[in-house]
């Protein structure tokens, strides 16, 4: 008796804190695989679909949309920040230029509107358009988990101070990415996403004449005639010489030959501790597809909206939340939810 005694007097003011604390404090409601179950089940295979067709169009829709994701989770959350246009927003952002794809979000958009008019939220099509594209250019495949919701609001600085930059070196790489929650290697499987998709001669002339990293002669002479010193800046070069167009570790073996693109790429292999992470990637490219995917399930998921927070956009690049725009008398967008862009 005295034994249950004591477990009511523990139990009963901690089942009193527990009634409390479901009442007064915010439940944080969370993500699931199942959310889109009853209100619109077949929004995962609509948004496939669309990728498919977008990515057996043209490839690079693969590497646009993979960066879509990890351009939106960077700033300011998973939450479709990226996708608003208008003044001062993350879109408009020089951190920015050069990010395609959104039109792939559009017709997915709306493809999952026609089905389901205002339930999928932009930011979960980002992220599940992310894991179609890497299957779709044979890479590996994730669970994600849904119930973002989209942001009203986006913020052009946030863009340039947390978006890592293409002539970073290792410890500024390693900095940035820990201020979003990533350790090196999880950072170095990230970056294996280099694998597809291409840049521009402006962001890695660098590399040819002002860096002072390893380079292939062979690899920094064909470079040097597609990016003379000045001029040429929008000539592309694949990050992945060698299989730009499917996912592989190819962009590690790369780096080892002394054949990464972009300065942010060669520091991953150059004498440093990141080597070891490179080195066992390219000896185990089943490791670096289930570190990759894990990193993106963790990527898709930073500060995330739920539940209450946030809207669903009735389409990506606008906070309109239901149909039309209407004009008020003063000329100006009637509904509350409205980003002037
Ligand atoms: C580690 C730090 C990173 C830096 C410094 C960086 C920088 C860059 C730069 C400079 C480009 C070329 C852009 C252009 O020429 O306009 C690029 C392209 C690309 N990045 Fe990254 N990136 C990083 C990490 C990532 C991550 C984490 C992902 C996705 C998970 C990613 C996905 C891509 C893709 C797919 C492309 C090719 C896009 C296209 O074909 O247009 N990058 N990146
Ligand atoms: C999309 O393409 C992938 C890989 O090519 C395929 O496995 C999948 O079934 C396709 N999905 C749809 C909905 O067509
Ligand atoms: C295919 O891609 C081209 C440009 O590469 C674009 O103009 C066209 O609209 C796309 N078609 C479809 C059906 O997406
Ligand atoms: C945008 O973000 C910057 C840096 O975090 C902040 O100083 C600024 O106030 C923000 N602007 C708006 C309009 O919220
Ligand atoms: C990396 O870049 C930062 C900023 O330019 C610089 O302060 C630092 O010395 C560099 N570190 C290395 C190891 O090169
Ligand atoms: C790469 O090629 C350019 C152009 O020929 C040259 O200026 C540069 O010195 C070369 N870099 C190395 C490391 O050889
Ligand atoms: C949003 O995207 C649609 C479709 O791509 C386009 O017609 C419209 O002009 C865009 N609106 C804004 C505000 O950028």
């Amino acid at each position: 008796m005295g034994y249950s005694m004591s477990i009511g007097t523990i139990m009963f003011p901690l089942f009193i804190l527990l009634i409390f604390a479901n009442y007064f404090m915010p439940c944080k409601a969370q993500l699931s695989t199942t959310f889109y179950d009853t209100t619109c089940p077949n929004a995962i295979t609509t948004i496939q679909t669309s990728v498919n067709a977008s990515v057996a169009n043209n490839t690079r829709n693969a590497a646009f949309l993979i960066r879509l994701l990890f351009h939106d989770c960077f700033v300011q959350g998973c939450d479709a920040s990226l996708l608003l246009g208008g003044a001062d927003s993350e879109r408009e952002s020089p951190a920015n230029n050069g990010v395609f794809g959104y039109d792939v979000i559009d017709a997915a958009k709306a493809a999952v509107e026609s089905v389901c008019p205002g339930v999928v939220s932009c930011a979960d099509i980002l992220a599940v358009a992310a894991r179609d594209a890497s299957v779709a250019v044979n890479g590996p495949s994730w669970t994600v988990r849904l119930g973002r919701r989209d942001s009203t609001n986006s913020n052009a600085s946030q863009a340039a101070t947390d978006l890592p930059r293409g002539n970073f070196n290792l410890t500024e790489l390693i900095a940035n990415f820990d201020l979003k929650g990533f350790n090196a290697r999880e950072m170095v499987a990230l970056s294996g996403s280099h694998t597809i998709g291409q840049a521009r001669c402006s962001r890695f002339r660098g590399r040819i004449y002002n860096s002072p990293l390893n380079i292939d002669a062979a690899f920094n002479s064909s470079l040097s005639e597609i990016c003379p010193p000045t001029g040429g800046d929008e000539n592309l070069q694949p990050l992945d010489l060698v299989t730009p167009n499917t996912f592989d570790n190819s962009y590690f073996r790369n780096l080892v030959a002394s054949r990464g693109l972009l300065i942010s790429d060669q520091v991953l292999f150059n004498g440093d501790s990141a080597d070891s992470i490179v080195t066992e990637y390219v000896n185990n490219p089943a490791t670096f597809e289930s570190d990759f995917a894990a990193a993106m399930v963790k990527m898709s998921e930073i500060e995330v909206l739920t539940g209450t927070s946030g809207i669903i956009r009735t389409v990506c690049n606008s906070t309109v939340v239901n149909g039309p725009v209407m004009l008020n008398s003063n000329g100006q967008n009637g509904q509350i939810m409205y980003q002037e862009s």
